[in-house]
Order: C-alpha cells, then structure tokens, then sequence
C-alpha cells in the first residue's frame, strides 16, 4: 500500500515510481474519504510518500494519521521529498506514527525541486531536468536497499523544533491575495486539501484563518492569479512536469 500526499507533483511523482517496482494500492490522503481501519496483507510493507514541510511533516499528515486506524503494518518506508534538505523531517514523522502505535518508519530523503516560492526562487528549467534526473537515481537505489535511511542527528532533531515553529506563521492565509486575472474557475477550490477556500461573489476567498499551506491553489491556478503576500510575485510557478 502507498499513501501519498503531494502539492505540486514531485512526491505523487515518487508513489507511480514507486507502484511500478512494488504494484499495490495507490492512496492520495487528500482524496480517501473512507473512516474504515487500511488493511495490510502479510507481508505488505507500507510507504508514506509525501513532502518535507518545515523539517517536518505538514499538519494534514499529523492529521490524517491521528484519524486513520492500520491494521498489520510490520514495517514502513517513508520517502519525503524535499527542495534541499530534510532536516529533522524522520523525528517530526516518527513521533506521529508513534502516537498512532505504529511501527517506525526507515525514512528515506529525495531532494527534488522546491516549490517554496515563498522563500526561494524557483530553479532554471535545466537545473530542474538535472534534479529529476538525480531524484530519480537516488530514488532506484533506495527501493534496490542500496542507501541507508536518513537518520538526523540529536542537535538537527533539537533545533527542527523551532524550525518547524515558523510553519505556524507561514500558515496563516491572511496574506493570500488574488489579482484582476482570475476568472473565477474554482479550481483553488476544489484542489485544497482541506476546504479552506470558497468562491464568493466569483472571488477566491479564504474561509479559514490558517490552512496546510501546501502552496496547491498557488502553484496550480491557471492564470497565477494567487499570490502569498509580496513573497511571491513576479515569481515562476511550479509542478512536476505532467501533473497539472
Ligand atoms: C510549506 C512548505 C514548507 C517546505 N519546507 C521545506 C523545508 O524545510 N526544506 C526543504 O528542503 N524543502 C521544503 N519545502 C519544499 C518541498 O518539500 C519540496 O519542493 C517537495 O518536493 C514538494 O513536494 P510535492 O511536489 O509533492 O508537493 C517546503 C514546501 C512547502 C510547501
């Protein structure tokens, strides 16, 4: 089984490769409506596919598996994918997995390409090819077992905490603003995760005063109407070649 949660396309990227070596079935948290325990056949390992957020998890994960139950998981395979650098993003997953009662998880980093326009500039297209290229070196070797997992060190695991503290700022969606552009098409709508945008009066408009702030309405709008305060203007949108 692999459970995978992907904004721009990059760790929904690493699940398809991931289904052609071990085919099984293929999860996106933010679609699966069911309330029903997963259930794992003998032997069947579980992946959790999803993105580094603030050396961390983001907190539709945390969420998603406090209200999920697993019924014979023996052994987990995490793979978060990053723009650089994971942090303490294997301590932040495997206190929530221990709070569900699972088993830990061998957590494996995939540097891919960022999507945190808010912070960074986005790379030339050439360095992106030659990223998904190495990701997807990295990506063999570590389903061939030919890397060990990620193991962050005591003093990366102290300070991820405070690292991760800036996701509860950056979370707010006060600054979400949307330009003349936008034509009302509602797919911010219908993309978010977690339902916290509505169309009123043919404008986007955020319902709730945070949100997972996985960037989706951002990166996907057709028209990059959406932006995060000033952070993002001007600036190049993003996702995985062929996932629109
Ligand atoms: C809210 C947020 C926080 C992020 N924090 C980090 C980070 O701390 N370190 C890092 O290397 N990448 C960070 N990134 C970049 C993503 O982890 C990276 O681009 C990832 O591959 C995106 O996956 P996706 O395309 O499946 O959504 C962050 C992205 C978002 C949206």
């Amino acid at each position: 089984m692999i459970l995978y949660y992907s904004s721009t396309g990059n760790s929904y990227h690493v699940a398809l490769e991931i289904q052609k070596k071990y085919p099984g079935e293929l999860i996106d948290m933010a679609k699966t409506k069911t309330e029903e325990p997963f259930v794992l056949a003998e032997g069947e390992p579980l992946f959790i596919v999803t993105f580094n957020c603030f050396w961390g998890v983001s907190e539709f994960v945390e969420d998603f598996f406090r209200r999920h139950q697993f019924v014979n998981v023996k052994r987990i395979l995490a793979i978060i994918t990053c723009g650089a650098y994971l942090g303490s993003g294997d301590a932040h997953l495997n206190r929530m997995l221990r709070v569900n009662g699972l088993p830990e998880a061998e957590v494996y980093d995939l540097p891919m390409v960022t999507n945190y326009v808010i912070l960074h500039e986005l790379s030339p297209f050439e360095e992106q090819q030659k990223c998904f290229n190495e990701a997807d070196r990295r990506l063999k070797l570590i389903l061939d077992g030919c890397i060990s997992p990620y193991r962050s060190a005591f003093r990366t695991k102290l300070f991820g905490k405070l690292v991760h503290f800036l996701y509860f700022i950056f979370r707010h969606t006060k600054p979400f603003t949307v330009n003349d552009s936008c034509f009302a098409c509602g797919k911010c709508v219908r993309d978010c995760p977690i339902k916290a945008i509505e169309l009123v009066n043919n404008r986007p408009v955020w319902r709730k005063k945070t949100c997972d702030h996985c960037l989706k309405c951002l990166h996907h709008c057709p028209v990059a109407a959406i932006n995060y305060g000033h952070f993002t203007l001007k600036k190049k949108r993003y996702h995985y070649p062929g996932n629109s």
